[in-house]
């Protein structure tokens, strides 16, 4: 059914498709503007994306120049110089720990090409029946048949799950809401001993590759697991020969406060799928990078790698990640990522005491926000409230746009909301965010009526 506000005039097939959309007429550093000049912090950088802030003269150039250079070339007939740069920067920013770099257009294709690379590593390391792909539920890995059946966001998932075949999940590392109602104190890593469990029960000759987002994205919003738990799965995988791929499309490239999340776990994964971040919010580019072995044992056995899609490793996108790598260098945006990160987390500690926040959590500007109907017995709110829309809607109103999601327990209620600004954002800026927020909880947004759909 249509709510009043539906906009017939338009033709674009929405998200919301009875919602009226507020339209955004350029953006500046960390605002948004709509098309009638009101004023919006970007409190989330669209889905915790836009990493260098908007509207830089420097990106345009880099896209202007490069469009007029050479737009475009398909990857499996020629390479070209800005595939050649970005590919060589990135493995550099990585110390040479990732070696090889396959460009993609954005998380999913990450994500895809990804898993697919784990498959041919194993059919050309003549273990052939390593098909199985295992992930943690309340996970998002991405939209396609292939990514979202890997997700274990039941939200997301539902609508299509005839689609989603052939999937494997784990209980999240979420010690907020703990499947094994244990304490960070009395805890053994249940989480991570459950991967050997699914491992030995599907057969290790059965398993390719476990995939997980170093620190949660929006299906619980900024979730850090125990300390050891990425290094007792990184055991785990390696007695069983399971490749260890870790979704940073939304933590690496700074994100996190390091380049890549994985650098604060001590461990290094077999597979690395990028996007977001990765074209600073210019462009739309994914990447999965990969140490040397993974490399040679594909370059030294078939020698071919038959997947991809035709803008892979285009040369627009390519030119905006190198400016992007050297835009963080120049402004030495990772370090600002981690101190206003910090700050951030010191500023929304003053919520702390609101009777509806439950925990607060995450890394870098990635934080997230939970809210609980009860915070000593951690009850989630009905979902008929849809709390955390209406949080996002009342921030709307008072000049902030920012993310929100459900689903934390166990996908059927929950809510929460995710800060994730653009990495240039300072001190005063965010005490506005978090005022803005603020405002938005003192108002009685569980008795308001109006209808709210949510996902
Ligand atoms: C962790 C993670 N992986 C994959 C994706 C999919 O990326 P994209 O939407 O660019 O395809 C997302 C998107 O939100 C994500 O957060």
């Amino acid at each position: 059914m249509k709510n009043s506000n539906s906009n017939d005039a338009s033709h674009v097939f929405h998200f919301f498709l009875n919602r009226e959309y507020v339209s955004i007429a350029n953006a500046k550093g960390i605002y948004l503007y709509d098309d009638k000049g009101n004023r919006y912090i970007d409190a989330s950088g669209g889905p915790i994306l836009c990493s260098l802030g908007h509207g830089l003269d420097e990106m345009a150039k880099v896209l202007g120049a490069q469009a007029k250079k050479l737009s475009y070339v398909h990857r499996v007939d020629f390479t070209n110089p800005p595939l050649e740069k970005a590919a060589q920067k990135l493995c550099k920013v990585s110390n040479y720990t990732m070696d090889k770099v396959f460009f993609v257009s954005g998380g999913t294709e990450a994500v895809e090409i990804g898993v697919k690379i784990a498959r041919k590593y194993h059919l050309d390391n003549n273990k052939p029946s390593k098909t199985c792909v295992i992930s943690r539920w309340q996970s998002y890995h991405g939209s396609t048949a292939g990514a979202l059946a890997w997700s274990g966001s039941t939200g997301r998932r539902s609508d299509f799950f005839p689609y989603l075949n052939g999937s494997h999940h784990i209980p999240p590392a979420y010690c907020y809401r703990c499947w094994f109602n244990k304490s960070p104190e009395t805890c053994d890593l249940d989480c991570a001993n459950a991967l050997e469990n699914e491992i030995m029960c599907l057969g290790p000759d059965n398993v390719s590759v476990f995939l997980a987002e170093p620190v949660s994205g929006m299906s619980l919003c900024g979730v850090v697991p125990a300390k050891g738990y990425f290094e007792r799965i990184r055991e785990i995988c390696n007695k069983h020969d399971v490749l260890l791929m870790f979704d940073e499309v939304m933590t690496g490239m700074g994100r996190t406060g390091k380049m890549f999340a994985y650098e604060h776990f001590n461990v290094v994964p077999d597979i690395l799928a990028l996007g977001k971040g990765l074209g600073g919010g210019y462009f739309p580019i994914g990447a999965v990078a990969v140490p040397d072995y993974i490399h040679k044992k594909i370059a030294d056995n078939s020698g071919m790698f038959g997947a991809g899609h035709s803008w892979g490793g285009n040369p627009l996108g390519c030119a905006v990640v190198s400016k992007t790598i050297d835009y963080l260098y120049e402004h030495d945006l990772v370090e600002r990522c981690d101190k206003m990160g910090k700050y951030l987390d010191h500023k929304l500690e003053d919520l702390k005491n609101h009777p509806l926040v439950g925990n607060i959590r995450g890394m870098g500007l990635m934080r997230g926000v939970e809210f609980v109907e009860d915070k000593k017995t951690r009850k989630t709110l009905d979902p008929k409230y849809a709390f955390s829309a209406r949080v996002a809607a009342e921030c709307m109103k008072h000049g902030m746009f920012i993310e929100y999601s459900g689903g934390c327990d166990r996908g059927q209620s929950g809510d929460m909301i995710m800060f994730g600004p653009p990495f240039i954002i300072n001190e005063a800026q965010i005490d506005e965010a978090v005022e803005i927020l603020s405002q938005a909880l003192d108002k009685d947004l569980l008795s308001d009526k109006s209808n709210f759909l949510t996902f």
